[in-house]
């Protein structure tokens, strides 16, 4: 029980750090690039979105916590959306960074719901590895 909660505090204090990092890049105004995005969201165990999944999946969740970290993932997932990509063709580029922005979206309303089962199921296709290979293998230089 000790291990666990000497984990819990340090997922939380890195989560922390990440937050705090997003929220300074958006009071400068300019939003993120794709790779800093990228890098917030999925670079690491400790990047936002692996967080939040094992935020949903931990009983009863902190919804706090999630909801702070998924109202983060839907703003860069807003960036993805408003960047153009570094490579490849920008219509097909908007439909993947669109498609990925409404899974932030689904994530998000499910956790200011505090909607367990619809924000681990919006979780799932946020992290789907075929979402990440299809739009790298299109789009990542
Ligand atoms: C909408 C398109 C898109 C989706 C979906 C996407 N990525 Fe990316 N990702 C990119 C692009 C483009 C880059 C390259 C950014 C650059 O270097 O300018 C990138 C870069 C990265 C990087 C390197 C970041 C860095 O610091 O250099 C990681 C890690 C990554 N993606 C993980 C993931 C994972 C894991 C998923 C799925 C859960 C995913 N990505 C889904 C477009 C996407």
């Amino acid at each position: 029980m000790k291990t666990l909660a000497v984990k819990l505090s340090v997922v939380l204090a890195l989560a922390a750090v990440i937050l705090w990092t997003a929220a300074a890049d958006a009071q400068n105004g300019k939003p993120p690039t794709v790779k800093e995005a990228m890098s917030k969201l999925n670079k690491g165990p400790a990047s936002l979105c692996p967080l939040v999944g094992k935020a949903i999946k931990a009983d009863p969740p902190n919804w706090d916590e999630i909801q702070k970290e998924s109202k983060q993932v839907l703003v860069l997932a807003d960036a993805l959306v408003k960047n153009d990509p570094p490579r490849g063709d920008k219509a097909g580029w908007d439909k993947l960074a669109k498609a990925y922005w409404a899974n932030a979206k689904q994530l998000d309303d499910a956790a200011q719901k505090k909607d367990k089962n619809g924000a681990a199921a919006a979780h799932a296709k946020l992290a789907s590895s075929a979402g990440c290979n299809g739009c790298h293998k299109a789009h990542r230089n």
